[in-house]
């Protein structure tokens, strides 16, 4: 049975997916699955957007017959040859005598090495800028070479504002009834496997997909078709975002990768020290195993990070083999613009470290940090110091936190709006010489032109005061990773008498002079507050936008999120007094009534936000 769905009147998905293929192409790993995309346009002509793997082959004949309804195919167009987008083109040219098959030279030439079969007498051959006129609509082609094979062309559809992108804006992972990436939290669930994509297939190409989005650029484009993955229809800037970091090798997050091969742990023992001493630093690392971590989310991950670690053990007198696979990978997948550093291991001669930073030399503009570590088996106290070396010096190549104002002032990203959601931020002022900073719930856009957010700030809290009497702040959007501690820190006590940036010392500010947190926040807005209204418990500021810049990709924190993953759970029933709990923050009041004006004295919500203590 068929299974299709329209993008718009005359352009209808007819793919299909494959959630039992475990190695896509042999040798990346897609635990949940991957996509075959195919489109149909009907209009006077009929065309059909490249095919599908052999795999689906029967789902997608029956989708090819339903969107048809009853008429024939006029065109096939190939934009892609690789067998996965185009197993079905021989059987339809034979299916349908009167088919045309639209393609260039390049792919002409493909089809003939890979199959037997007049080609020359169905085909049309177009190049650079050609147009096919199909009733309402007018296709032009754009040539894409090496995005991802050298034959590779995308299509423009002008009627309906559409880029058929072939193997560009694709992503790893089965359509699961979503169709279009914006019914689905694709920052959270799919952007990992849009990065491995990315990186995997198309990451060598970086001037050739650059080249394409140079091309893109001068088109208005309402929807992106990729052969893999979701179709976009909002928020396609994000994305093609995204494409410029990634075309252009550009790390997209402050931070240090940590990849080591480790027979007996001592290695990884080193790898996990230097992990701490950079996080005691405030640097951010994540950390793979490369005998357990497939090669590819490696790769991915180095397209991400900033900076890369790499800790080898010495294997017959080489690179630790999964390690060597690793970095061999990362040469041919053309990583640059990092800043790389290595410990070494060896028990009779360590040699690894060298020969990873002469493969590594291969690759463009990658900076050496020059105080390696070499081990002898394992690190011993005397050796402690070199890994505290090398954490600093990797710390000292990030920008000093105090000194830097990453955003110039007046200086506005309308990405950070989107990172706006019922969530929990943290809100800070500064009034003289104090910094000062509360947790609230309420940050929204309200308006575009001018950009103004509003914002509910309890009047019991200290910083409600401060805006009154300072009218300027900002908003940290908070990100899944925030600890409880933050939450105990800027929400738990007031600023009357604490400082709440005890332990937040390295926090930025922006050019307002008002701090902001750099980590746990995925992006900062700066408000100047033009109207405030007493609401109750609760002041409601409007306020201009005067810089607003995104820090990272990851997921912004929701209610939700808080109360699930990151709230502690209340303790066990038979250690609990009776009396009622605060659902906000879990301060416990003991007593029976609760007074209706209680005020939580941690976090300050009223009587309503606490629930009796049952049991
Ligand atoms: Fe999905 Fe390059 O093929």
């Amino acid at each position: 049975m068929y299974c299709i769905r329209k993008i718009t009147d005359d352009v209808t998905w007819i793919g299909a997916n494959d959630r039992r293929l475990a190695m896509f192409e042999g040798v990346y790993h897609v635990p949940r699955g991957v996509a075959y995309n195919s489109y149909l346009l009907s209009d006077e002509k009929t065309v059909i957007f490249d095919t599908v793997d052999k795999a689906v082959r029967q789902r997608f004949l029956e989708n090819l017959t339903a969107a048809l309804g009853g008429r024939k195919p006029d065109y096939l167009v190939i934009q892609h040859m690789e067998p996965d987008h185009s197993a079905q083109a021989i059987e339809l040219l034979t299916l349908y005598p009167g088919l045309k098959l639209v393609c260039n030279t390049k792919t002409l030439d493909f089809l003939k090495q890979f199959h037997e079969f007049d080609f020359d007498s169905r085909v049309t051959i177009v190049g650079e800028g050609d147009t096919l006129e199909t009733g309402k609509h007018t296709l032009q082609f754009v040539m894409a070479p090496m995005v991802h094979w050298p034959e590779v062309m995308v299509t423009y559809d002008s009627r309906d504002k559409i880029l058929f992108s072939a193997d560009a804006f694709g992503c790893f992972g089965a359509l699961n009834g979503a169709l279009f990436a914006d019914e689905v939290d694709f920052d959270k669930d799919y952007m990992d496997e849009a990065r491995r994509y990315y990186a995997n297939i198309v990451g060598k190409y970086g001037p050739q997909a650059l080249a394409l989005l140079g091309k893109a650029s001068a088109l208005e484009i309402d929807y992106l078709c990729p052969l893999h993955g979701f179709v976009w229809r909002r928020n396609i800037g994000d994305f093609i975002g995204k494409y410029l970091l990634w075309g252009s090798y550009t790390p997209e997050e402050s931070g240090v990768m940590i990849a080591y091969a480790s027979v007996y742990g001592n290695t990884e023992n080193a790898a996990e020290i230097l992990a701490h001493k950079l996080r005691a630093r405030g640097v951010r690392s994540v950390m793979y195993d490369v005998s357990v971590s497939p090669a590819s989310d490696i790769v991915s991950e180095a397209f991400r990070w900033s900076h890369l670690v790499f800790a080898s053990t010495t294997y017959n007198a080489g690179i630790f083999v999964t390690m060597e696979s690793v970095v061999n990978d990362l040469v041919s997948h053309n990583i640059q613009n990092r800043t790389v550093a290595v410990i070494e291991n060896g028990s009779w001669a360590a040699t690894s470290g060298g020969l990873i930073r002469e493969n590594l030399e291969k690759c463009r503009n990658i900076t050496f940090l020059d105080c390696g570590v070499s081990l002898r088996s394992s690190l011993k106290a005397e050796q402690a110091a070199q890994i505290e070396t090398l954490a600093a010096a990797i710390a000292a190549t990030f920008p000093a936190p105090e000194a830097s104002v990453v955003a110039a002032p007046g200086f506005i990203d309308a990405n950070t709006m989107f990172k706006l959601h019922y969530g929990l931020f943290v809100l800070t002022t500064k009034d003289g010489e104090k910094d000062n900073g509360c947790i609230t719930n309420t940050a929204i856009q309200v308006s575009e032109n001018p950009r103004r957010i509003s914002i509910a700030v309890n009047k019991a809290n200290y910083s409600c005061g401060t805006l009154m009497r300072t009218g300027v702040f900002n908003i940290s959007i908070l990100t899944e990773s925030a600890p409880f501690s933050l939450f105990e820190s800027f929400g738990f006590h007031s600023g009357r008498d604490t400082d709440k940036f005890s332990g937040y010392e390295g926090c930025h500010r922006t050019e307002n002079g008002v701090r902001y947190l750099p980590e746990f926040a995925n992006g900062v807005i700066s408000g100047k507050v033009v109207e405030c209204s007493d609401n109750g418990s609760h002041m409601l500021f409007t306020a201009d936008v005067t810089t607003a810049f995104v820090l990272s990709g990851e997921p912004s924190l929701t209610y939700q999120y808080y109360f699930d993953h990151i709230k502690p759970k209340p303790k066990p029933r038979a250690e609990r007094k009776a009396g009622y709990v605060c659902k906000i923050c879990g301060y416990e009041y003991e007593g029976e009534p609760m007074p209706e004006d209680f005020i939580c004295p941690l976090c300050k919500h009223g009587a309503s936000d606490f629930e009796k203590i049952t049991g």
